[in-house]
Formats: C-alpha cells, structure tokens, sequence
C-alpha cells in the first residue's frame, strides 16, 4: 500500500504538489477552503492579467493613429470585461479540477485544522471530516495586509480582490503602496481611463527592484499622467456624498485627496490562520512564515510548507517549484530546492523582469562585476511594434563572465526573461549568450546584443571605448 499525504491548499504550490504526488503513485488527498486554483488563479496572476491586457489593447488602440489607424466609437463595457475575465479563471480552475481527477487526487472542500502531526479535521458543509496521513503538506498562501484606517469593504476600499472585479472604473482612482500590485493595477486603471494617484512610503516605486529599470517605469507613470507621491503614508479617510476623502503625510505636510475609489495594495502576509499548527508541534517565525529546509521538510519530520506560506519570494512559480521539490523528497528521491534563481516579472507599462542578482546585491556580496545594457530604441523589431522604451541589462563577473543577474524593462521581457533564466541555472557566461544566434527580427536579440555589450561588442550601438 502507498504512503498517503494530504495537501492543505489548492494554489499554485498545492494543487501542483498534488498532481506530482499522484504521479509519483502516492495517495493524494487535498483539502482547500475556498477555490481550486488559490490566490492566483482566482484572485491573483490570471485574473490581472487578463484585465491589464484589455488596458493595454485600449491604449494601443488610442495611440494606433501613429501607424495610420484611426479606430472611433472605441467603447468599454466594463460589465462585458469582467465578465470575459470571469470565463477565463472558470475555465484555468476547472482545468485545475480536471486534472486532479484524472490523477485520482481526492478532493475535499473545507477548512483543515491539525489535530496531531498525522491527523487534521476538516470543517466541511456536510459535517467534520477527520483525515489521517502519513505526510501532511502545508500549502496555505497567504493574504493582504490591511493597514489601519483602511480596514477591506472592497466597495470604498479595495485590496486587489475588489480591484479586480469592478462595477465601473472609477473617475480617481487613489492606490496606497506602489510596489507589484499597486503599479500592475494602477497602469491598468489608468489605461482604462482612471485618474490614478498612488501614494508609496518609501523614496520609489517597487522597492528592491533593479533601480535602472524602476526609472524607466517611473518614467512611464509620468508619461501616462500617474501621480506618484513617494515617502508619503495614507493615514484614514472619511467619505461623504459618494467622495472618500484621503488624509496623507508627505514630507511636505498634510493634505486631503479627493476621490472616488481607495485601493489598498501594501504586501501580503502569509496564511496559516485556524490550522492549530501547535497542534503538530509546529509555530511561525515573526513575520508568519513556516521555516522549512531545502527539502521544504519543516522542523516535524512528516509536514512540509511551500509556496507563499514557506517564505519570500511570494511567487506563483516558486511554490510551484517548492511543490515538486517536496512532492520529491516525500515519494523518497534525493531531491532539494537548489534553483540559482527565481525570475521575476512585473506587467507594468512597459514590462520589468529581473532574474538574478542586481548590482546593489553584487556590491554587498563583494563581487566585481561587468555589465553591458542594449536599448530597445535600437531594436528593429520593438520599432515595428511601435514600443521601443526601456532596455536589457546583463551582469556578469569580472573574472569568470559567468552571468550574475539579467534586468530588463520593455516590451514583451515577461517572456524575455525566460532565456536569461535557463542561462543562468546553466551557469551559462555572457559569451554563451552572445555567441547564440538569435533570430531576426526578434526581441531577444537584444539580450545577445547586450551580452555583446558587456564585452564592448555589441554591433547595433556605438560603445566608446
Ligand atoms: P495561494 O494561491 O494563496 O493558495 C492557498 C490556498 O490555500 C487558497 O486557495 C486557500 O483558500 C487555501 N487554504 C488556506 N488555508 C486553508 C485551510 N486551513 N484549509 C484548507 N485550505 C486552506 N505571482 C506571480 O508569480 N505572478 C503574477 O503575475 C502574480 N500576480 C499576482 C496578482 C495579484 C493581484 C495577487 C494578489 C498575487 C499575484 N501573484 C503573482 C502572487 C501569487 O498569486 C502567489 O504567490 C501564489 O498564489 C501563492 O501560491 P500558494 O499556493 O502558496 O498560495
Ligand atoms: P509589494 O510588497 O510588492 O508592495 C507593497 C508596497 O507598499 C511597497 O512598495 C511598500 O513600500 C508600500 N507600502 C507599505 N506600507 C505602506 C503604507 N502604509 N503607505 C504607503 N505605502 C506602503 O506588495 P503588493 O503589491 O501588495 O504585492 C504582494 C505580493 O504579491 C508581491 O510582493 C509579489 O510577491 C506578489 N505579486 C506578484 C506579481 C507578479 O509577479 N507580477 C503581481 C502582483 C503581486
């Protein structure tokens, strides 16, 4: 007979897991208390992704009159487009379903809570449900934070659920916290014609990030006519007569902003909320994350954590990454979590992707580095699609040229990224890179060209020697 897991929470890192395990000829059992597919499929990556696009194809279609297309009665039914939206996470989490039916993973729909380390009760509608397993994985994700003042109503005050299922667009449109969601969201709002006004508490947009490629973004905002007010805190708001009322500290003083919609978008925190953990022998680190090893094993031998509720990055693909790994370890492979990198990407206007370390990081580790960067300004192809701001940047060490990190922003480098990355994990040098024959015309040619540029040989851009 099998060894039996159960897995708690069906997003990314669980449902993955699960399907993995079934592979691996375990006996599969999830629990999930809300939605098969989590915060992403439901409430996250896709659902965002699809409305950012219907942004970015009605602002194309505004600035089309460049190539000689002039679209009139260019209308938005915002009704029609969330419900278009809608259709998609219905399909991605009966799909989700499909699958793990087919892998004959059962599913119970319901709340999990550990009774000991081999046993969790799940409140189900029909009654309590005792599951008993041999290894248990902890798959819980994670929330977002509500900062006092702006406690989440998601009709005066948004968090990024709200945001993303609309009854109109609003007319201004004020977003506290200028990091992935807050700038993904408030671009997209923009595009749909929002006037959008975000208040960041540190110096700059997307704090962390590659700081050449945030000025591009930053730029963008500007360009697009989005107030970014940056070390400024929202302190509470008052509403009246359909109008909310936001009271701001800025380094400047205090001031009010009129508007008619708050989104709240300052981080989230990890989940683990009603499971008992101590029940299992198991408590969270100071900022609620479950401390796991390289195989994702927590301190009780049998229960493992990934995804968001296993710690930074919170990213789809990194608890997915974490699902297989465990999924691994627990049908008894040598297996454990060794990616040199996680890429990152972020559907501003115009994209960022990062994978790797930036240069700020390559300092603090002491490393010397080289770099070399091409603008899409002197890319064939991102002229032909008219969308020619930003750049690739690539950082390789001084002395072995093996590739450290590679930061984009620009067209398209969502999907860019995914080269540098397989690069990377390679150990792959920034003369690998340029030595690659790369299509033309193509917007990855510009990430050869600028491995050609940290060698000072990149043939479409002068470099003075
Ligand atoms: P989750 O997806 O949060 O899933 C956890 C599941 O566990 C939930 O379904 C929950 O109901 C269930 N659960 C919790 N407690 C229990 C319990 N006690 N019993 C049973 N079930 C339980 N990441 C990207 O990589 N790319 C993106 O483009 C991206 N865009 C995003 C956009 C938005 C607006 C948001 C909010 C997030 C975005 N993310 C993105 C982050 C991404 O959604 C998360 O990193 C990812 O969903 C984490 O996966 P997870 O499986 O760890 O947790
Ligand atoms: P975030 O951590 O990316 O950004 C939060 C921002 O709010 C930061 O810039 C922070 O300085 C600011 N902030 C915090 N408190 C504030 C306050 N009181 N007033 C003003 N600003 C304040 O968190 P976000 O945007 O909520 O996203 C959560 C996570 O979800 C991300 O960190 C990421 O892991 C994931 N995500 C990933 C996406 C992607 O991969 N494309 C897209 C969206 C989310």
């Amino acid at each position: 007979m099998s060894k039996k897991v159960l897995v708690i929470g069906a997003g990314p890192a669980g449902y993955v897991s699960a399907i993995r395990l079934a592979q691996l000829g375990l006996q599969v059992t999830v629990v999930e208390k809300e939605y098969l597919g989590g915060t992403c499929l439901n409430v996250g990556c896709i659902p965002s992704k699809a409305l950012i696009a219907a942004g970015s194809l009605l602002h194309k279609i505004g600035e089309a009159s460049t190539m000689g297309i002039t679209a009139t009665g260019v209308k938005l039914d915002v009704e029609k487009l969330v419900s278009w939206k809608a259709g998609i996470v219905a399909k991605l989490t009966g799909g989700v379903g499909g699958l793990l039916k087919n892998h004959k993973v059962e599913v119970v729909m319901g709340s999990a809570s550990f009774v000991d380390r081999n046993t969790v009760n799940v409140k189900t509608k029909e009654g309590v449900k005792t599951i008993k397993a041999d290894d248990i994985v902890i798959a819980t994700g994670s929330v977002p934070i509500a900062i006092p003042g702006f406690a989440f109503d998601e009709d005066k005050v948004w968090s990024s659920t709200g945001a993303l299922a609309p009854k109109r667009v609003p007319q201004h449109l004020v977003v506290i916290g200028g990091g992935y969601i807050g700038l993904e969201l408030g671009m997209m709002y923009r595009k749909l014609g929002s006037k959008v006004t975000v208040l960041e508490a540190t110096a700059g947009a997307l704090p962390g990030q590659e700081r050449d490629c945030v000025k591009v973004i930053e730029r963008s905002m500007k360009k697009l006519g989005i107030e970014l007010l940056t070390e400024t805190f929202a302190q509470g708001y008052e509403h009246k007569d359909g109008k909310s009322f936001v009271r701001i500290k800025t380094k400047a003083g205090e001031k009010t902003i009129e508007c008619d919609q708050i989104a709240s978008t300052v981080g989230r925190k990890p989940y683990s909320e009603g499971l008992a953990l101590d029940k299992a022998g198991l408590a969270v680190d100071a900022k609620g994350f479950l401390a796991v090893d390289k195989q994702m094993r927590t301190k009780i031998a049998n229960i493992y954590a990934i995804g968001d509720i296993a710690g930074q990055p919170m990213l789809a693909h990194k608890g997915s990454k974490e699902g297989l790994v465990a999924a691994g370890v627990i049908a008894g492979h040598k297996e454990e979590y060794d990616a040199r990198c996680v890429p990152a990407v972020i559907f501003t206007s115009p994209e960022m992707a990062s994978v790797g370390l930036t240069e700020e990081q390559c300092a603090a580790a002491g490393k010397t580095i080289k770099t070399g960067s091409f603008p899409f300004a002197a890319s064939g192809r991102a002229m032909s699609l008219m969308d020619t701001e930003g750049f690739v940047k690539i950082i390789a060490d001084a002395k072995t040229d093996e590739l450290l990190g590679v930061h984009m922003v620009g067209p398209e480098v969502t999907e860019l990224v995914a080269e540098a990355a397989l690069a990377i994990e390679m150990g792959a040098t920034s003369e690998d890179l340029a030595r690659t024959i790369h299509a033309h015309p193509t917007l990855p040619e510009a990430m050869m060209e600028a491995a050609e540029a940290v060698h000072g040989m990149a043939v479409h851009i002068y470099q003075k020697k």
